[in-house]
């Protein structure tokens, strides 16, 4: 088997790739994850379609890219949950498997995936790649679309860039949870204290600039809150003009892999009664984003 990433649209090559000629089943050889690295660097999404995996083998492959994050950020904890601390649930099931109601206190957190974020940006240490295996997908909807966010910084205009170019953003899951009008218990509220984060990083492999934007920002430091926010909302929108975004029409076992530190991404609608079960393996950056120079 032969390993091929090529362009997912070619009219748009410099964003999302798809991967051919891998089983993600078996153990891989160190030409094969830096080809994939490699890929990852230039395309920042990357596709890879007929992937039937369990969850330790989706696990094994992640850790080839770095340390495993826990998935602290679920709202489901302790017994309830219906997976290991490895994955992220991201499905609308229970842990009896049945469909969560209309009114499910974690299938409405979960509805926090249709704002464009990016992943555990809510960590002091964030999210470097996430990986998502579609184990079941409903019969309409459910797209998940990617924002480059490379491109996001380069199509400013300069002024926007110069006044932007130091800031340092406050991340919480209180932030996006809030723009739905989601309740949050005051333990929770403890928990997800707020984060800092640069809005524009470097990304560590290209030396390319980056938006770091994410619906987890609520403010940004030595501005007005209502000035932040109203800033931040024109920046989301400029960075997600559909010529910057892919949408990944999902197939059941697709593997979809990310790099946070250069994209956003959001969940697209599917109907209620339908299960969608993806999980979601996610590795850790090296260090806080302020850490890492800008
Ligand atoms: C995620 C996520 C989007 C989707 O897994 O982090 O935001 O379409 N998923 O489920
Ligand atoms: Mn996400």
């Amino acid at each position: 088997m032969k390993l091929v990433i090529v362009p997912a649209n070619p009219a748009a090559p410099h964003f999302a790739g798809e991967v051919s000629g891998i089983d993600l089943t078996q153990p891989l050889a160190p030409q094969q994850i830096s080809a994939i690295e490699a890929a990852m660097a230039r395309f920042a999404v990357l596709a890879f379609r007929n992937q039937v995996l369990t969850d330790d083998q989706q696990i094994a492959f992640t850790r080839y890219f770095g340390p495993l994050e826990q998935a602290t950020g679920d709202i489901v904890q302790g017994e309830a949950r219906r997976l290991p601390m490895a994955l992220n649930d991201i499905s609308n099931l229970d842990r009896e498997g049945n469909i969560r109601a209309r009114d499910d206190r974690a299938r409405l957190f979960g509805l926090g995936n249709r704002l464009w974020h990016s992943d555990s940006s809510f960590k002091t240490i964030p999210a470097r790649f996430s990986l998502l295996s579609a184990r079941q997908i409903p019969g309409q909807g459910g797209n998940t679309e990617f924002g480059d966010m490379r491109a996001a910084w380069d199509t400013l205009d300069r002024a926007t860039q110069g006044e932007i170019r130091g800031l340092i953003t406050h991340h919480s899951q209180l932030y996006s949870r809030e723009l739905l009008g989601f309740p949050f218990t005051d333990a929770e509220r403890e928990q997800w204290a707020p984060v800092r984060q640069r809005l524009v990083r470097r990304h560590a492999e290209t030396g390319r600039l980056s938006l770091y934007l994410s619906a987890h920002i609520g403010q940004i430091e030595g501005m007005p809150t209502p000035e932040a926010r109203a800033l931040l909302r024109d920046l989301t929108e400029h960075a997600t003009q559909r010529e910057r975004t892919h949408a990944h029409v999902w197939q059941q076992h697709d593997l979809v892999m990310w790099d946070n530190r250069i994209t956003m991404h959001r969940a697209r609608p599917f109907p209620a009664d339908q299960v969608r079960d993806m999980r979601r393996t996610t590795i850790e950056d090296e260090a806080p984003s302020l850490q890492q120079g800008g």
